[in-house]
């Protein structure tokens, strides 16, 4: 059968074509909890990548000494294939995931991985699960690639055996609604100097607590703090943060524990294009504070590949105290919001070249 994905070499599993045949999109899909039939592997040794193979999404064997296991060399990427409405499926800005994967890699020793292995894979993954985009406004197919350390052994160093895998997960978007946010001003995300600007899988394991006490607290999600003066915003445990001060659109500086997201690059690039004045800058939390009480800030919002644009209606502390934005959000959050998706979804012209046809 014609899969859609051009030959450079890879291989494709026996029963992958009956697998795809079986598979049934359930009704109701949630954020990243459906697979999609088909996956992506691509192996590293002796210093060269393998030809990958397309295989039926499944277990995975893995040496219970695989280095990814104790030591946590993994790095990952979130990027979305959209087919709204029955149009052409196109992939989102996935040359900037592409980048950041490599330059995650670099910082936990991981090999890069080469334009055409993560073509072959991001592309061909999104081609055989085609039928699997799920076409309502809002809703994806969340492609996630990721890199991780296989080989097996327990001593302190760069692992010599690597895999790459893209999987794919027909998907609504990660937080429909407005948020509210706990100011964590007790744990960091990270360390000065560590790996918060790469997208690993520890940094995620370390949020996972304080999202706890957020549950415990009745909110939805962490407000991270830097980790040296424990003072100016971050970002919350997987979305960048903005706020619209004074008619401005601020959003903190990427100082290097932060995570450069592609959807805040976007919402910077789109916000401009708009006529709105945007500034990376420090934003200290307690005058944030102080904004929103004066009524100088009107909104805040989060984003993110998953999370698109989320309103956020509520800044608060573990003790109790909270301070209340609009509950849905404001104009210019809304706005953005449907610009960005009219992008994606294709129902605006494509006028900064982010959309890649599959
Ligand atoms: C994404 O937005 O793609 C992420 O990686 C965030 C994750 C917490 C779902």
């Amino acid at each position: 059968p014609d899969h859609g994905i051009q030959d450079t070499g890879f291989q494709l599993q026996d029963g992958l074509d009956e697998a795809i045949a079986a598979f049934c999109l359930p009704e109701v899909l949630g954020f990243g909890s459906v697979f999609g039939p088909a996956m992506f592997r691509a192996d590293y040794r002796d210093g060269q990548w393998l030809p990958g193979e397309f295989q039926r999404y499944g277990p995975i064997a893995l040496e219970p000494g695989a280095k990814v296991l104790h030591y946590a060399q993994e790095v990952f990427e979130g990027l979305k294939a959209y087919r709204v409405d029955g149009r052409e499926a196109a992939l989102f800005r996935p040359e900037m995931n592409w980048r950041r994967l490599n330059s995650s890699a670099a910082r936990l020793c991981l090999p890069a991985v080469p334009e055409s292995v993560y073509v072959d894979g991001v592309f061909g993954v999104t081609a055989l699960n085609e039928a699997f985009i799920p076409g309502a406004s809002g809703e994806s197919l969340y492609l996630r690639p990721f890199l991780f350390g296989t080989e097996s052994n327990l001593g302190m160093g760069v692992a010599r055996e690597v895999s790459f895998m893209v999987i794919a997960s027909p998907s609504q978007a990660y937080h429909p609604g407005s948020m509210s946010l706990l100011i964590e001003r007790g744990e960091s995300r990270v360390a000065g100097g560590g790996i918060g600007a790469a997208k690993v899988g520890g940094n995620y394991a370390c949020a996972l607590q304080s999202a706890a006490r957020c549950a415990e607290l009745g909110y939805d999600l962490t407000l991270w703090l830097d980790p040296v003066k424990r003072r100016d915003i971050e970002e919350l445990s997987g979305m960048n943060f903005f706020a619209v001060v004074d008619g401005r659109l601020l959003t903190p500086t990427l100082t290097g524990s932060i995570l450069a997201g592609i959807t805040r690059d976007s919402v910077i690039q789109l916000a401009r294009s708009r006529g709105l004045e945007v500034e990376e800058t420090s934003i200290a939390v307690d005058e944030l504070l102080e904004w929103i009480a004066q009524g100088r800030c009107s909104e805040c919002f989060a984003c993110g590949t998953a999370a698109i644009i989320a309103p956020i209606r509520e800044l608060g502390e573990a003790d109790g105290r909270r301070c209340q934005l609009p509950p849905e959000g404001g104009a210019i959050t809304a706005s953005l919001r449907q610009a960005l998706l009219d992008i994606q979804e294709g129902r605006a012209e494509d006028t900064f070249g982010w959309m890649a046809a599959i």
